[in-house]
């Protein structure tokens, strides 16, 4: 079976894709099949090649496509040993890739329970905070405060502290998980108050004391939060929201969770988005750029606070009871392992930094447009928010099918995106000012297109 229409035919009887219904796939461009990638760019099956302007669709090959380093590394190590359970048994490359961790990320983290992606990540940081206080015997503490417009995951847990489509989740796969309470979100563009920084006094933080004061500090486990929401928007915190929330946590006895699983690994300019404000959570989720998509691995990785409190505990208890058989599989940490060697040798975290920051200068000149309400970001990881009216704020409506629209505009244009309710852009971070400038051009010329269509010139 080589031709287009008849693969098109077989992946949508076979395969059941995440998220999109089956008519949108099967519209005009609803479903691309992609035969190769190499570097910033996609391939597809009718060889058309296209600028990956968001990271094989989900911010994760930070790295680029196409590295045979990395296939090599996997298949030495698949040669060897590919796999061998996680219970007692563990692989040279899982110990190296272990060790390289707890170097790598911030402050004292450095005890890795591996995954096979990001939602089991955040699944595994949760049964961790909750055995911690049950340990301590505080076996009330059973909250999970985490923000609206968030997302951490699909498993149940990631998807009952996910903000981001709640009362969709809430309708269709009630009851969530108990527990979960969800404060406002830090989008200073769409502030839940109205209000603007600084006199705001950073209220979206305050009210997350507030939450733990009203729910009673005695009953909250965690606070969860993503530096940067990738997933949802892509908003940057005021420099006092981040050292306020790891404040309040150690106030009330709570632990920090922040999840990394997109902005980490070089994506916002630093290795991890939380050492841009300097703090470090007692547990770090980690997926995607872990790897950069060559093999599926996730991670929570915790500090002394939480591990010496496992350690001082005997017997059957002190093991944590979870279990994922492709946690820290053989072949996958070599895959991290060449990943990481990649970011590092070709200082590609530096470059997303400097790439970054010339994204946002040519994403700024758009400001001047009716419908560009917002441009934001840092490092490889930026938004454009595109609105009806800009004094208002008043978003596209249903009608104006903007997410489909302007994103089929980009893919005309040669450059994959994803648009929700702000187009994100994230390419590999080798982008170079070549893929910036495309990235940029093709933008100016869809927001102009885009404007003309809805009538708003
Ligand atoms: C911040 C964050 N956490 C967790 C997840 C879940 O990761 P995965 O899709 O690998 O399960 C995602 C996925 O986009 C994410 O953006």
């Amino acid at each position: 079976m080589s031709n287009s229409s008849d693969l098109k035919d077989s992946a949508l009887e076979h395969i059941w894709f995440h998220v999109t219904p089956p008519q949108t796939l099967r519209a005009p461009g609803g479903m691309t099949i992609f035969k190769e990638g190499s570097g910033c760019y996609l391939t597809d099956i009718d060889d058309n090649t296209y600028l990956d302007a968001f990271s094989g669709g989900a911010f994760v090959t930070n790295i680029g496509h196409g590295r045979s380093e990395v296939a090599d590394a996997m298949a030495e190590q698949a040669r060897r040993l590919a796999y061998v359970t996680p219970y007692n048994f563990v692989a040279p490359s899982t110990i190296a890739l272990a060790e390289k961790l707890s170097e790598l990320t911030p402050g004292d983290l450095n005890r890795v329970f591996f995954t096979s992606g990001g939602s089991e990540a955040v699944e595994t940081a949760m049964k961790i905070v909750k055995q911690y206080h049950w340990f301590n015997g505080d076996h009330k503490r059973t909250k999970v405060i985490s923000r609206r417009g968030s997302y951490h995951g699909s498993t149940f847990y990631a998807m009952s502290i996910t903000g981001a489509s709640h009362e969709y989740n809430n309708k269709i796969f009630s009851p969530l998980v108990p527990g979960c309470v969800q404060v406002p979100s830090h989008n200073c563009y769409r502030c839940e108050y109205r209000l603007e920084y600084p006199a705001c006094d950073v209220l979206c933080a305050n009210m997350v004391e507030n939450a733990i004061l009203h729910e009673g500090p005695e009953t909250v486990a965690a606070i969860i939060a993503e530096p940067i929401p990738s997933a949802a928007s892509i908003y940057l915190p005021v420099d006092e929201y981040l050292p306020r929330l790891r404040e309040i946590a150690d106030k009330y006895g709570i632990l920090l969770i922040i999840d990394e699983v997109i902005n980490g690994f070089g994506r916002t300019g630093k290795m991890f988005a939380c050492e841009h404000w300097n703090v470090t959570p007692d547990i770090m989720t980690v997926a995607k750029g872990l790897t950069s998509g060559y093999a599926p691995m996730g991670a929570a990785i915790a500090g002394p606070r939480v591990t010496e409190r496992f350690d001082a505990v005997q017997g059957r208890e002190a093991g944590l009871n979870h279990v994922i058989s492709f946690g820290g599989h053989a072949a996958a940490a070599a895959a991290a392992l060449k990943n990481i060697e990649i970011l590092e040798n070709e200082a590609m975290v530096q470059n997303s930094a400097d790439m970054g920051a010339y994204l946002l200068e040519g994403l700024d000149e758009l400001r001047k447009h009716p419908i560009v309400g917002d441009v934001r970001g840092l490092g490889l990881l930026a938004a454009v928010e595109l609105v009806r009216d800009k004094n208002s704020r008043q978003p596209f409506g249903p009608q104006d099918q903007m997410p489909a629209r302007v994103n089929g505009h980009l893919a005309e244009l040669g450059v994959l995106a994803r648009t929700y309710q702000v187009v994100e852009f994230g390419p590999p971070l080798c982008a170079g000012k070549t893929e910036i400038e495309k990235i940029v051009d093709a933008m100016e010329q869809t927001v102009t297109w885009f404007a003309k269509e809805v009538g708003i010139c």
